[in-house]
């Protein structure tokens, strides 16, 4: 991405809708925070509840639907906090938009947050937000990748920085789906990919209390598909673009099993409402070590 890391543990997005608290993220030890996902205008999110625990198996499910103050709020916040780290600014759509037109949603938040973020991230795999996933696949997939690097070139032109664009995918895309993404990742030139959001699975969680709720499933359960998509990702793109992974991290041992199966950096939502900042270090000591074992194996190869 064109990008240094003071260490390789970021915030997932979700947590800071609004970047309002993104000097605290930094104290806590976090080496690149990701703020949003933010849309065109302010907009409510789903009635509340929205927000469920399943401590039995530390997982959350969600359907906030992007409740946030709006890009201009974010973009003053972001402003005011006057941040020198890594800062990732994830981008959506407003409920109400039609998904035909959601491309201009994209744009338009594209150009607001561009003089302020290191990277942006354009989620199109919250399962909150009816249509936003079909983002993912043939022709729409392609007509947003190709209008959003036109749109990035001219701003990179006009501000005299490149801010590289990183695309967020779910974890529920089929293998031949994959493929399709991945491909198309490469074709455009993306500079990233996020892998993953929450799952519409519940496989291993039907019996708990709110298994039935519906949004989208994050922690634990989703470890394993989520780095199984990662170990896939890594396979077709071959190095060409990093992969920040994220989904299931509850501890050192998951982080470092991420990077192994080839993601160059990741992120924490649940396991740090579940274990606390305490992951964070552990995370990265984690990693730390994984990455010796890595090229201790390419040096003896
Ligand atoms: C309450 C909640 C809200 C979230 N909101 C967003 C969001 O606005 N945008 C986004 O890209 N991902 C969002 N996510 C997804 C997380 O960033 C992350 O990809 C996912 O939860 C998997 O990681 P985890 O298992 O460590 O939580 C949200 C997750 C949760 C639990």
């Amino acid at each position: 991405m064109g990008l240094r890391f003071p260490n390789p543990v970021g915030l997932a997005a979700g947590l800071d809708k609004n970047g309002e608290c993104i000097r605290a993220w930094e104290t806590l030890g976090f080496g690149f925070i990701e703020i949003g996902t933010v849309t065109p205008r302010p907009q409510p999110g789903n009635p509340k509840p929205r927000m469920f625990r399943l401590p039995k198996a530390q997982a959350l499910i969600n359907r906030m639907g992007f409740n946030n103050q709006g890009v201009d709020y974010l973009v003053e916040q972001t402003r005011r906090a006057d941040f020198k780290g890594v800062l990732g600014i994830n981008i959506g759509k407003n409920t109400d938009t039609p998904v035909a037109q959601a491309t201009e949603d994209y744009l338009l938040g594209l150009r607001k947050v561009y003089p302020w973020a290191s990277y942006v991230t354009v989620n199109i795999s919250s399962p909150n937000t009816p249509g936003l996933r079909d983002l993912q696949y043939g022709e729409a997939l392609n007509q947003l990748l190709v209008a959003l690097k036109a749109e990035q070139q001219r701003l990179a032109d006009r501000y005299g920085r490149y801010v590289p664009l990183a695309i967020k995918i779910a974890p529920d895309l089929t293998d031949t789906d994959l493929v399709t993404v991945g491909e198309a990742l490469l074709r455009y030139g993306l500079d990233a990919v996020i892998a993953t959001n929450t799952t519409f699975s519940r496989a291993g969680v039907e019996h708990l209390p709110h298994a039935g709720e519906t949004g989208g499933l994050s922690g634990a359960p989703l470890m394993t598909r989520s780095t199984e998509i990662v170990r896939r990702l890594a396979n077709i793109l071959q190095g060409e673009l990093p992969i920040i992974a994220a989904g299931g991290i509850l501890s050192g041992a998951d982080a470092a099993a991420k990077i192994a199966a080839g993601a160059s950096l990741i992120q924490l939502y649940t396991g740090l409402i579940y274990r606390g900042p305490v992951l964070i270090r552990e995370s990265v000591e984690a990693i730390r070590d994984q990455n010796v074992l890595i090229r201790q194996s390419k040096d003896s190869t």
